[in-house]
């Protein structure tokens, strides 16, 4: 089990830490990011704590994903500082970009598996991708991995179309895990699920984030999943993110836009747009 490096011992972070105590895992200052006339991030800053779990909230087409996939290296910011465990990513070297991703757990929205790929190698394709481990290892160690998201063995060899989308949620969760990684990123974990089942994966989200240790970033407009998983919320309007706390300040954030978006109020300072429609 030495092919991942150590495991964060999760007893080294009690989760009754002030968070004010913990060290910031992922630091990010002035981030923009622009598509064509289309600003999208306009001098984002944001602290993501060490083995917290921090959700973003904010509305549809706000940038959410945007920012997530800008730590992941998949969108190139325009200007601006994103660094993890101290080291900057922006413009950093291809070696020293890999270096980071080798820390990253990613569970995409609408879970994204790989259709002509078995749920093992799915779960497994981080491993086998790097070639730390041989294709025996990898699927048994996707089967434990698979019963650490409640799925048995005999799902191993089913492909992503025979699975309803909770399983597959589970299975993206196990592709997430399965390199026991330092962070953990999830985009809309719950969307698509009926409320039991979005528990469920909540739940389980909580669940694992504890046990690896991992620090958490996740983006959502599901407010329930929010008051599950989050141990910080930031909420991102107008290319910034313009509060963030402790998810118990939530519901007297004091911060009107905060307000309106977590009772889902259609009038107040948010401007929904509902007048460009049509
Ligand atoms: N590759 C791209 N090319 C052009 N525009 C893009 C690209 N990616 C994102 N955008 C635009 O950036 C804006 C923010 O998109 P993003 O996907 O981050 O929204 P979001 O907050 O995640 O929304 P949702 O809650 O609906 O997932 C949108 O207007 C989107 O059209
Ligand atoms: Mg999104």
């Amino acid at each position: 089990m030495t092919e991942t490096g150590p495991v964060p011992d999760p007893s080294d972070r009690p989760p009754t830490a002030p968070p004010a105590a913990a060290a910031v895992k992922i630091a990010i200052r002035g981030l923009h990011k622009r598509f064509g006339p289309k600003r999208v991030l306009e001098g984002l800053d944001l602290d993501v704590p060490e083995g917290r779990s921090l959700v973003v909230i904010g509305g549809s087409g706000t940038g959410k994903s945007v920012l997530i996939k800008s730590v992941l290296g998949i969108v190139t910011p325009d200007a601006g500082s994103i660094r993890v465990d101290g080291t900057e990513l922006v413009g950093a070297s291809r070696a020293t970009l890999d270096a980071a991703r080798r820390k990253f757990g990613m569970l995409f929205q609408g879970a994204a598996l790989f259709d002509s790929l078995p749920v093992w190698e799915n779960v497994a394709f981080g491993l086998l991708a790097r070639r730390l481990v041989d294709r025996k290892t990898a699927r048994e160690r996707a089967i434990a991995t698979l019963a650490r998201v409640g799925l048995g063995p005999e799902a191993a060899d089913l492909y992503p179309a025979e699975l309803s989308g909770g399983m597959q949620k589970r299975v993206g969760l196990a592709r997430a895990i399965a390199a026991e990684p330092e962070i953990l990123f999830f985009d809309e974990p719950t969307t698509g699920l009926d409320p039991i089942m979005a528990d469920v994966i909540n739940e389980l989200i909580r669940g694992l984030v504890r046990e690896l240790g991992a620090t958490a970033l996740s983006i959502t407009h599901d407010m329930a999943s929010v008051r599950k998983i989050a141990d910080r919320v930031a909420m991102l309007y107008g290319g910034k993110i313009i509060w963030e706390g402790p998810v118990e300040r939530l519901d007297d954030s004091g911060d009107p836009y905060v307000d309106q978006f977590v009772h889902g109020r259609a009038v107040g300072p948010i401007e929904v747009g509902v007048e460009r429609i049509g």
